[in-house]
């Protein structure tokens, strides 16, 4: 947790439209996307293009709520600008008993039993599951306690349910994950042709800047690395809001404050939440309250100005002893790769090799270069205007945006 919440104003950057029809359809403009602001366009850094051209955008929301999934998720169900497909819990902050009925509750609370909401993975991919009751408590909602869900899970598991979606509005369907990412890798797994007709996914994970479960890894990716990986190697368009931007969003008494008095299902509910997950950081001794680290990863997708974005290839680190989930960010402009003053002038350094760990003799590999040169396959925010996030939050949830 940060005890201050730095507060970037960043340049308003708003993601400019020209060719809606060529970034909806093909595989092809999904490989353009990863490395260009837009479709035929050159890549500017900091140009935000999580969002679409047009809305309402299709989307599935994969989960393990956890306190800060339930306000990403009210969030999200708050905003007309999304047609939320389905909602996949997954097993992460605790187990799959827990997110899949906390999944039903928020659709509930939200009147929006409307959203199919499909069982996904109880374990993650090799590993045993890590859970994160120690910040969301026991029951994954910070002690708040609702009613038992009458609404049921669809018959189609998570994985399929992905497929399925993905395969009715090829090119159209934006995946958010605010969980490991158990149940999107197993959907790629399964359909070799589904990464090249997603529209994009954004994601709340990694950190180019230390973790938060170990110093290496943040916890979604130290959860399932081995996920983590598949999805980062993929092809899709990904848009990663880690630790860097997110450890900038702790929620605060005036905003619980804001969400107690509005007379609302799901005000009252998220200030429940939020009130029990500030009492709960107090009680453990932190002097701030929870970050919203998922909320503001639909933020972002909502409203592209909220972030600054970078171009990164980003690749997990999956066999470390100590370091396994850790995400690497390779990227020239930032002078990541060699660390010098005036590297991003240099135009020698957008062709330097990507590297990994020097093999070992037992190896077969003779090479530690995983790459030619610089490609990249992820923009990374690197900058959040925190104050407008939570205006966006705040507003959506008492109803008053
Ligand atoms: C992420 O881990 C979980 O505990 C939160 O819900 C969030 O998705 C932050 O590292
Ligand atoms: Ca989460």
């Amino acid at each position: 947790m940060d005890s201050k919440q730095e507060i970037f104003r960043i340049t308003r950057r708003q993601f400019v439209t020209s060719s809606a029809a060529v970034l909806a359809t093909s595989s092809l403009a999904h490989e353009a996307n990863a490395v260009t602001a837009l479709a035929g366009q050159p890549s500017e850094q900091g140009k935000s293009d999580v969002r679409p051209a047009r809305g309402p955008f299709r989307v599935i929301i994969d989960t393990d709520p956890g306190v800060d999934d339930a306000l990403a998720l009210l969030l999200a169900m708050r905003s007309p600008e999304l047609k939320i497909e389905a909602i996949t819990p997954v097993a992460g902050n605790v187990p799959l008993g827990l997110t899949l009925p906390n999944a039903l509750r928020l659709v509930e609370i939200a009147g929006r039993t409307d959203i199919p909401v499909a069982a996904g993975a109880r374990t993650p991919l090799v590993r045993r599951l890590v859970t994160a009751t120690y910040a969301h408590g026991e029951n994954g909602l910070g002690g708040a306690v609702f009613p038992e869900p009458t609404t049921k899970p669809v018959a189609t598991p998570a994985a399929e349910m992905i497929c399925q979606i993905v395969r009715k509005y090829p090119g159209e369907v934006t995946l958010i994950t605010i969980g490991p990412l158990t149940n999107v890798a197993t959907a790629i797994n399964s359909d070799p042709e589904l990464a090249g007709i997603v529209r994009g996914l954004v994601m709340m994970g990694g950190s180019l800047s230390g973790g938060n479960i170990t110093p290496a890894a943040e916890f979604n990716v130290y959860v399932d690395p081995e996920a983590a990986r598949i999805v980062f190697q993929s092809g899709i368009p990904i848009t990663m809001v880690g630790l860097d931007v997110t450890r900038k969003t702790s929620l605060t008494d005036d905003h619980v404050r804001t969400l107690e008095a509005a007379q609302n299902p799901v005000s009252q509910a998220a200030a429940k939440i939020g009130r029990n997950a500030i009492n709960h950081n107090r009680e453990h001794g932190y002097l701030v309250g929870p970050n919203m680290h998922d909320s503001l990863a639909v933020a972002g997708f909502l409203d592209p100005s909220i972030l600054k974005l970078q171009d990164y290839y980003v690749d997990v680190e999956t066999t470390g002893e100590l370091t396994a989930g850790e995400t690497l960010g390779y990227s020239p402009i930032a002078g990541d790769l060699r660390r010098r003053p005036g590297m991003e002038k240099d135009a020698a350094a957008a062709n330097m090799p990507i590297r990994g760990s020097a093999p070992t003799l037992a190896s077969t590999k003779t090479s530690p270069v995983l790459r030619d040169k610089f490609v990249p396959n992820t923009k990374v925010a690197i900058e959040v205007d925190s104050a407008k996030f939570f205006d966006l939050l705040i507003g959506r949830l008492s109803g008053s945006k």
